[in-house]
């Protein structure tokens, strides 16, 4: 893994931007593998600020998103796919059907799960997965466990997550209670990661990350399996590498 730290959020949004970005100039049919959720906002505006300078791109880049809640309606203002296009999708050129995130209203969700891995299989691997980590460790939704899923697949989301994401809804009840998501598998194929943290109160789990012992009940952590991981980051941690 690599590991960049920034002094403001600003700063680190500007540069994980500029690595997306340098990813679709210089292959204009990237897949993109994005997330949701707080951290990447700032990042986003920043790619749209570029795109409507004229500086870069999304004809022919492509799109698969970790995750999506399940029962959320498509149009509902926390829906990830909502989130996406008011974030991301509208404000530049990517085309609509190149943009993909898992249908969390599927009749049979794992016919959906099945089906968006075959997406992914035919269409990929992912050139550059974004990712965020939840305040648990989880990736995508992938939330500790005893076992984790190689495959996309529905989860049952943890309590302490449904609290962390709250803040998005009116009340705790209306969290949507499972959601789809990208499978450990799925999102170790990527042929780069970049992994964005932010936050003091993140400190711990991502030095737990980059750190720690390799642990299902970290799923993160993972990460340091993967060859290609950059870490951009405001959190005042340290990579200590050791064999
Ligand atoms: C969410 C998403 C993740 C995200 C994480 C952290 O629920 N499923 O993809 O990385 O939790 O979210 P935030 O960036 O809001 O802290």
């Amino acid at each position: 893994m690599i590991l960049h730290k920034f002094k403001n959020q600003s700063d680190l949004d500007r540069a994980a931007a500029d690595l997306i970005i340098s990813m679709v100039r210089s292959k204009p049919n990237a897949i993109l593998g994005m997330a949701t959720g707080g951290t990447p906002v700032g990042l986003y505006k920043e790619i749209v600020k570029t795109y409507q300078a004229g500086l870069v791109s999304f004809a022919h880049a492509k799109t698969f998103n970790l995750d999506e809640y399940v029962g959320l309606p498509v149009t509902h203002k926390e829906s990830y796919r909502n989130f996406m296009q008011t974030n991301l999708f509208d404000h530049i050129d990517i085309q609509a059907g190149n943009t993909h995130v898992p249908d969390g209203n599927a009749a049979d969700v794992d016919a959906e799960c099945r089906l968006y891995d075959k997406m992914m299989f035919e269409q990929g691997p992912v050139d550059l997965q974004l990712l965020g980590i939840g305040g648990n460790g989880h990736i995508g939704f992938n939330e500790p466990d005893e076992h984790l899923s190689r495959g996309t697949y529905k989860v049952t989301l943890k309590q302490e997550t449904r609290e962390a994401n709250k803040r998005f809804f009116n009340h705790i009840d209306e969290v949507p209670t499972h959601a789809v998501t990208m499978g450990m598998g799925t999102i170790m194929q990527a042929r780069a990661i970049l992994l964005v943290v932010k936050g003091a109160e993140k400190a711990e789990i991502l030095d737990r990350t980059l750190n720690g012992p390799i642990t299902t009940q970290l799923p993160a952590s993972l990460l340091q399996t993967h060859p290609r991981v950059i870490v951009m980051t405001d959190c005042d941690v340290n990579y200590k590498v050791s064999f």
